[in-house]
């Protein structure tokens, strides 16, 4: 884990690991894959490449491996138990590739135009830069490629603090609310928006199906 990343969770590896498969069937339920099948699946080719950037335990791809038997699917995390977990799910088709990586850091490791669905899911707003990684998602996107990008989105303050009490059951007002709202309130929809135009994409479509985050599908312009 990056410093940064271990900076903002403020929680170990394993209780974010555990957090993320939790969650997963309330973050990624029917409304979500009815916008995916709807403004997403049918713009890919029959035998796509997808990535998934900060793919934690995995269960998002392995959720794509459901929909398209045919994908080639690579996943990528900087957290070693992430990895560990999405190495031992069931896949219904050809495994995955999953490979510790640093997203803010290092180059993907695919060539120019030779991936078609990227997938980043309440990672960007952790990177400090966000903007060479947007440019690194585009080089790898072929023409006419997608970036899926799902994340947070700024609340108001009491609106945060009542959501983590009730949905994380932690107490009124606690320091690590406070902590994290400056994280996970960084950026409006105005902000994703602007930061996907200067790093050259085109919103083809877009939906909010929590009041905490948006969903954006772009395309290189
Ligand atoms: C909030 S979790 C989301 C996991 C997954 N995308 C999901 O929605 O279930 C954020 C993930 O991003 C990963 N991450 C954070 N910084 C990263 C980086 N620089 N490179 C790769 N992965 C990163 C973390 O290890 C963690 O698994």
């Amino acid at each position: 884990m990056t410093p940064t990343h271990q900076m903002l969770s403020g929680a170990s590896d394993e209780e974010l690991l555990q957090r993320m498969v939790a969650t997963h069937p309330e973050r990624f339920g029917p409304s979500y894959w009815a916008f995916f099948d709807a403004s997403v699946g049918p713009l890919l080719p029959p035998r796509p490449v997808i990535l998934d950037l900060g793919c934690g335990p995995g269960l998002f791809l392995r959720d794509i491996a459901e929909r398209c038997a045919s994908a080639t699917l690579y996943g990528y995390d900087v957290t070693p138990a992430m990895i560990d977990y999405a190495h031992q799910l069931k896949w219904p088709g050809a495994n995955p590739t999953l490979t510790l990586h640093d997203v803010a850091g290092l180059p993907l490791p695919h060539a120019t135009g030779a991936v078609h669905l990227v997938g980043m899911s309440s990672v960007l707003h952790v990177l400090d830069e966000p903007l060479p990684a947007l440019a690194e998602i585009r080089r790898v996107l072929a023409p006419g490629g997608l970036f899926l990008l799902h994340d947070w989105i700024r609340q108001p303050l009491p609106v945060y603090l009542a959501w983590r009490r009730d949905h994380l059951g932690e107490p009124e007002c606690s320091p690590r609310g406070f902590r994290l709202f400056a994280v996970h309130n960084k950026y409006t929809s105005e902000d994703w928006q602007w930061l996907l135009a200067q790093a050259g994409f085109a919103i083809c479509d877009r939906t909010q199906l929590r009041a905490s985050h948006q969903v954006f599908v772009a395309s290189p312009r």
